[in-house]
C-alpha cells in the first residue's frame, strides 16, 4: 500500500422492493426503491492485483484474493463471494485490473432481504472501476453484475444491481428486463411512507434459502415448456414477458388453469399475476392512490404466500400487524423464506405501525424494535 493513495469511498445502497416479486427472472418489471441506507467500501488502491477488504461488522472474516482471470470462489455462503463476483465479472469484461484494499461497513441490515449483498457486490465494482480509470455503461454494468452476482450460486434476476446503481432519491424506479433493461422513476407522494420491518430471520441468499430460490426459477421455467407443450405447438418462448407479447395476462392464466396443475400451476399463476399488479401499482402511484396501491400489496403477499410459497409464518404475522395498526397493505419484500415486510401508510398512520409491529412482534420476542420508515435514496456513487 502507498501512503500517497487516497482514501476513497465506494457507495451503494440497499432497496425495497415496493411489488414484482419472483418476476424479473422470468423477464417481468420490478418496482422497488433505493434505500437511504448504504453499504460503504473505504478504499485505497494497491499496485498489484490483490484485493484485501475487511469488514467492521466481526461476524465476517476479512477477504484476500489476486484479480487472476479466473477467481475461485470461497465455499458457498461465505460474504468474501460478493466482492470475488464483482471482481470476476470486471476481470472478465476489462481485462487485468489494479487491486484494492479496504474496510466495508453497512447501514443495510445484513440478511433481510433488503440486498445488502448486492450493494457490496456494486460498491466493490465501482471502486475496481474508478480506481483503474475504467467505465462500462451503466445499463451494461447493471446486466454484468446482475449475471456476475451468480458466481455465489444463486440464480438471481437483475433488480437488486440495477436499483442499487440506478436510483433516484424521492423516487420508486419501474424495471423493465425486456427488450433491455429500462428503468423508469415515478416518484413517491410526499404524504406516502414505506415501513421496513426485518423480521430477524435470516433470508441470506447465500444460506439456506439459496437452494429454495433456485428451485423457484426451475419450476418457472418448467411451468412455461409445460405450457408451451400443451398451448404453443411447444414453442417455448424464452420468458414470461415473451409469453405475455403473444396473448393478454387474463387469457395466460385460463389456459393456464385448463392445462397445468399442482405447483407449477401455482408457480405461473403468481408470476404471471404478479407482473400485472406491477403494472398496476405503478399506476396508482402515479395517481396518488395508497388505498389502491395496498390491496395491490396485500395481493402480492398472499400470492407469494400461497400460490410461490415463500413466506414463513413469522412475516404473515407481521403482514397482519401492520394492517391492523392503520397500513393500507403489507407483504413481505424480496426473495422471502424470512427477511422483512415492507407496509404502506399514510404519513399520519406510519408512526402506529412502527409502534405497533414493536409492540406486538419484537418485544414479544425479545428482540430490539428494527422496523423503520424507507426513505426513497439515490443510487451507487464514489465520492
Ligand atoms: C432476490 C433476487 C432478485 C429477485 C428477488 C425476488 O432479491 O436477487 O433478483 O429475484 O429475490 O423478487
Amino acid at each position: 500500500m502507498s501512503a500517497l493513495e487516497a482514501l476513497r469511498r465506494a457507495r451503494a445502497p440497499g432497496r425495497v422492493n415496493l411489488i414484482g416479486e419472483h418476476t424479473d427472472y422470468n423477464g417481468l418489471p420490478v418496482l422497488p426503491m433505493a434505500l437511504d441506507r448504504d453499504v460503504v467500501l473505504t478504499y485505497r488502491a494497491r499496485a498489484d492485483g490483490r484485493v484485501l477488504v475487511r469488514n467492521v461488522d466481526p461476524r465476517f472474516e476479512p477477504v484476500s484474493f489476486e484479480l487472476e482471470e479466473t477467481i475461485r470462489p470461497e465455499p458457498a455462503g461465505a460474504w468474501g463471494n460478493y466482492p470475488r463476483a464483482a471482481a470476476q465479472a470486471l476481470r472478465s469484461e476489462v481485462g487485468p485490473l489494479r487491486g484494492l484494499e479496504g474496510e466495508v461497513r453497512s447501514t443495510v441490515p445484513v440478511a433481510a432481504g433488503l440486498s445488502s449483498s448486492s450493494a457490496l457486490v456494486v460498491a466493490t465494482a465501482l471502486a475496481l472501476l474508478e480506481l483503474n480509470q475504467a467505465t462500462v455503461p451503466t445499463g451494461r454494468l447493471m446486466a454484468l453484475l446482475a449475471a456476475g452476482e451468480r458466481y455465489v450460486g444463486v440464480e438471481g434476476g437483475g433488480m437488486d444491481q440495477a436499483i442499487s446503481l440506478g436510483g433516484v432519491a424521492g423516487h420508486a424506479i419501474r424495471i423493465d428486463f425486456r427488450p433491455t433493461l429500462l428503468r423508469t422513476p415515478v416518484p413517491v407522494p410526499p404524504e406516502w411512507r414505506f415501513v421496513v420491518a426485518p423480521s430477524g430471520i435470516e433470508a441470506a441468499k447465500a444460506a439456506g434459502a439459496r437452494e429454495a430460490y433456485n428451485t423457484r426459477v426451475r419450476e418457472c421455467r418448467a411451468a412455461l415448456t409445460r405450457f408451451a407443450d400443451a398451448n404453443l405447438d411447444g414453442q417455448v418462448p424464452e420468458d414470461y414477458a415473451a409469453l405475455l407479447a403473444l396473448m393478454p395476462a387474463a387469457w395466460a392464466l385460463e389456459l393456464a388453469a385448463d392445462t397445468l396443475d399442482g405447483d407449477l400451476l401455482r408457480r405461473f399463476h403468481h408470476v404471471v399475476s404478479e407482473g400485472d399488479r406491477v403494472r398496476q401499482a405503478e399506476m396508482a402511484l402515479r395517481q396518488g392512490d395508497p388505498e389502491r396501491f395496498g390491496r395491490l400489496m396485500n395481493a402480492s403477499h398472499a400470492s407469494l404466500r400461497d400460490d410461490y410459497a415463500v413466506s414463513v409464518g413469522e412475516l404473515d404475522a407481521m403482514v397482519e400487524i401492520a394492517l391492523g395498526h392503520g397500513a393500507v397493505g403489507a407483504r413481505l419484500t424480496g426473495a422471502g423464506f424470512g427477511g422483512a415486510i415492507v407496509a404502506l401508510a399514510r404519513a399520519d398512520r406510519a408512526g402506529e405501525v412502527v409502534e405497533g409491529l414493536a409492540r406486538e412482534y419484537y418485544v414479544p420476542r425479545g428482540m430490539t424494535p428494527a422496523a423503520f420508515i424507507a426513505v426513497p435514496g439515490p443510487g451507487a456513487r464514489v465520492e
